[in-house]
Order: structure tokens, then C-alpha cells, then sequence
């Protein structure tokens, strides 16, 4: 069966929905064009939308998101986050640093610091004084558990509560955008599930935007649309 290309994505947002997220014929390929990766890919996702990216191992979902995030820059194409293309902003750490923030699968949190030292980080690179940052700080670990946590190294902590300090991190600088490349998938099905609830609540709460990579089909139906990678572009069903 051939699914409708994500170009009419458009269908998915309701007319007075703000785009925040956009992709316009986005190509990438590694080593010189010999692993060509994404062809053309083209996906909008509106403010407070969730949207999960699906597909198999290699498909190229990680690239995608790190070309959202401006960690990479398409070969062609463009990548705007709130109408402001990515890779020509001069000001890109500070639109990034502001905008939009990550959780990755294995959370690259500093294993030597505390909680609390981990999360504070974003903040002193975003010029955040000490104590918004430590109320932010405070407020995101109410809402995630973590509060009795703070000042444990991360070494101390279980799988859950990494990539819960990896959420609170994440969001420490109030991003409109999160950006999540598999949050769960170092985790086993318990915690995976109580960790996706988590974050679901939270950017509810937050109003934040998610786009996250998974292959987890059960995590990816709670999203609002779900999205399917193959042969180098997004495809989304319709909706019943
Ligand atoms: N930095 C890189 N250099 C060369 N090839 C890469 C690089 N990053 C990813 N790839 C290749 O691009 C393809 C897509 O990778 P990726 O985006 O990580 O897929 P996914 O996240 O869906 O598993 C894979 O074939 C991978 O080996
Ligand atoms: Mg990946």
C-alpha cells in the first residue's frame, strides 16, 4: 500500500495551528553522497503537537532530528524552527539554547556531577541567572520525582531516573521544542513506559512540542501523529 508523503502534512494541523518545526525538501548523505540517507523530506509540526518518528534501525531518524536541532546541516533543503531557518541563523546557539532542547537515548548526562550540577549547565550557557535557574530547576524536579534527588551524582542514580534528570535538563531553558531520539530506549518495558508517561505530562503541561524517534509502536500511538521513515522520506497515515 503507498501512505501519502508527509508533504500533506499540512492536513494534520488545524488552520489556526502555529507551525513551529518545518522541514522543506530536506536531503542528507554521509561519506561523500555514498550513504545517501534522507531524500526530500518534507514535515511541519504545530506548537504543542506530538509527533513520533517511526521506522527501522538506519532509517535515518537520528540524522533528521539532529538536523532539527542544528547539530548537522542538510545537504539540501531548508530546517526553520519558529519561521527562522536553522543552519543560516547567525545566532544559532542562541536560537537552539532557547528554543529547542534534546533528550537522547543514552541521556549524556556527566556521571561525576549531581543532578542538579548536570541541569544547571544549560542554564549558565543560556545566561540564565542562578536563581531563576534554581527555581526552574526546582519546579521541573517536583514534577518528575526527582526532587529528593538534586544533589546525588548521577552515578547513583537508576535508568529512569537519568533520563528523568535527562527530561529536566532538557528543559531547563524552557525550549518551545523537544527533541527526543529514542528517551526510552535504554530502558526496560517498566520504567521505559512510566518514563514515557512522564514526559508526555510534561510537555502537556509545558506546551512544548515533541518530535521523538522510537521504534516502540505501543509509545508511539499515545503521540498526536505518527510518522513513518522509509526509503529516505516520511509518510504519514491517514488518521481514521
Ligand atoms: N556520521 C555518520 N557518518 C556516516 N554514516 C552515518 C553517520 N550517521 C549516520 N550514518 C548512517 O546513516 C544512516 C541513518 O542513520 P541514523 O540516522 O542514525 O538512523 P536511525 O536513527 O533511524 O537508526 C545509517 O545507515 C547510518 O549508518
Ligand atoms: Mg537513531
Amino acid at each position: 500500500m503507498n501512505l501519502p508523503t508527509a508533504q500533506v502534512s499540512s492536513q494534520h494541523l488545524s488552520s489556526q495551528a502555529r507551525v513551529v518545526l518545518r522541514a522543506e525538501d530536506v536531503w542528507k548523505s554521509y561519506d561523500d553522497g555514498a550513504i545517501s540517507v534522507l531524500k526530500g523530506v518534507n514535515f511541519e509540526a504545530a506548537e504543542g503537537q506530538t509527533v513520533a518518528l517511526c521506522g527501522p534501525s538506519g532509517c535515518g531518524k537520528s540524522t533528521l532530528l539532529h538536523l532539527f536541532g542544528g547539530l548537522d546541516s542538510p545537504d539540501r533543503g531548508r530546517v526553520s524552527v519558529n519561521g527562522i531557518e536553522v543552519n543560516r541563523h547567525r545566532n544559532l546557539l542562541r536560537l537552539l539554547r532557547h528554543e529547542v532542547g534534546f533528550v537522547f537515548q543514552l541521556h549524556n548526562l556527566i556521571p561525576d556531577l549531581t543532578l542538579e550540577e548536570n541541569c544547571l549547565i544549560p542554564t549558565v550557557a543560556a545566561g540564565v541567572g542562578r536563581r531563576t535557574a534554581q527555581a526552574r530547576l526546582n519546579q521541573l524536579a517536583e514534577r518528575t520525582g526527582l526532587s529528593h534527588r538534586l544533589g546525588h551524582r548521577i552515578q547513583k542514580l537508576s535508568g529512569g531516573e537519568r533520563q528523568r534528570t535527562a527530561l529536566c535538563r532538557a528543559l531547563m531553558n524552557q525550549p518551545k521544542i523537544l527533541l527526543a531520539d529514542e528517551p526510552t530506549g535504554s530502558l526496560d518495558e517498566h520504567t521505559s513506559g512510566a518514563v514515557f508517561e512522564l514526559l508526555l505530562d510534561t510537555v502537556a503541561t509545558e506546551g512544548v512540542t515533541l518530535v521523538m524517534a522510537t521504534h516502540d509502536r505501543g509509545l508511539a500511538k499515545r503521540c498526536d501523529r505518527l510518522l513513518e521513515m522509509r526509503d529516505g522520506r516520511i509518510h504519514e497515515p491517514v488518521s481514521a
